[in-house]
């Protein structure tokens, strides 16, 4: 590969030396990258919305931090990691972190998004930066647990201090990651390949599941036996491929009656037209325009959907399926 992969040995602990890492926000991520870092000997504090207010706070004192408003752990400390879920940050940005912003603090996203779109402007003496693990907060902390880590991308969008990689790596670092390997690219194809990733991958894959169980069940199958073969079997096959490679998988590992149903059938499964347009309106800012908009009303679109799939009949039919044949 031809790009630059940081790996523990070409990471410097020294920027976070002496310097206090507040984690903003204790969900998904937070939780697993503030444990991360303080184990890696990083001194880590936690901001949290106040306690009335937020179930996280308890959760972030129970596991032995200490946790402050949100103003109060930005004033604090040297570097933020901004840990929040994406549509909040904005509101929460501009009445307590910005106020307690002080030239030569980081801060550190873990998504583009907010700073790509131009919901957060951080001020021209703080350092703009992003470190993602490329996995979600119980598998982050699960693998640094194990000795291991997870492969990771940081990006600069401003460097104000003149050391915003050395800091973002750091990061990158204390949570494991270059344990595995981190890359650095930008905050833009960060946000751009995440949102299309997210539409096409994880978007395209629920949608066949749910047309491959709907078509058999509408042509007589057994729910039981249309279920299976629409979520469990992909299952372990996803494991394989990661494993060995996909073409390990196609070639050897699978049924030749497989082999010629993926090569000849499969093509015929994917839209690239559709593919591409998505990739284009992506660039072109649409998706995040539209998210931005259904969030900023409520999401009306998103709680209509839920309510419609929730009472489903694959979704009723996975509920029997589990309670009958395991998990
Ligand atoms: N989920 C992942 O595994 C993953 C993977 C890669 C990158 N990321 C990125 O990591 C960042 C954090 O994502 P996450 O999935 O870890 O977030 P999350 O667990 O969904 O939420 C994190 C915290 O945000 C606060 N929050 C949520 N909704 C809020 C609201 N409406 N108003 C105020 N606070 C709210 C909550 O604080 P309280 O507890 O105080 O309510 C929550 O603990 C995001 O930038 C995301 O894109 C996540």
């Amino acid at each position: 590969m031809t790009e630059k992969i940081y790996r523990d040995a070409d990471v410097d602990m020294a920027p976070l030396q002496g310097k206090t890492v507040a984690v903003i926000g204790y969900g998904i991520q937070g939780k697993a990258q503030a444990a991360n870092a303080r184990d890696s000997g990083v001194k880590v504090i936690v901001g949290t919305r106040s306690a009335e207010e937020s179930p996280s706070r308890k959760q972030a004192e129970a596991d032995g931090f200490a946790a402050y408003s949100i103003g109060e752990a930005t004033r604090l400390a040297d570097v933020l990691l901004i840990e929040l879920a994406d549509p909040a940050q904005p509101p929460i940005y501009k009445a307590e972190i910005a106020p307690h912003l002080s030239a030569g603090k980081t801060i550190c996203f873990c998504h583009g998004f907010n700073v790509l779109y131009g919901a957060i402007q951080p001020p021209k003496d703080v350092n703009t930066v992003l470190f993602v693990p490329n996995a979600p907060g119980h598998f982050v902390r699960q693998k640094y647990l194990a000795g291991e880590g997870i492969y990771g991308c940081v990006a600069v969008d401003h460097d104000a201090t003149g050391d915003a990689l050395a800091i973002a790596l750091a990061v990158a670092k204390a949570v494991g990651s270059t344990r595995a390997g981190v890359v650095e690219m930008s905050f833009q194809h960060e946000t751009e390949g995440d949102n299309f990733e997210e539409q096409i991958l994880y978007g395209g894959a629920i949608h066949l599941m749910k047309m491959c169980f709907q078509t058999m069940v509408d042509n007589g199958y057994p729910p039981s036996f249309a279920y299976a073969k629409a979520i469990r079997s992909l299952r372990c096959v996803i494991d394989v491929m990661d494993e060995v490679g996909i073409e390990e998988y196609v070639s050897r590992r699978c049924s030749r009656t497989a082999e010629f149903a993926i090569r000849t059938r499969g093509p015929r499964v994917i839209n690239e037209e559709a593919i591409r347009e998505i990739f284009r309106e992506t660039e072109r800012g649409e998706f995040a325009r539209d998210w931005m908009q259904e969030w900023a009303l409520g999401m009306p679109m998103l709680h209509r959907l839920r309510r419609t799939a929730a009472a489903g009949e694959m979704e009723q039919t996975g509920r029997q399926w589990r309670q009958e044949f395991g998990t």
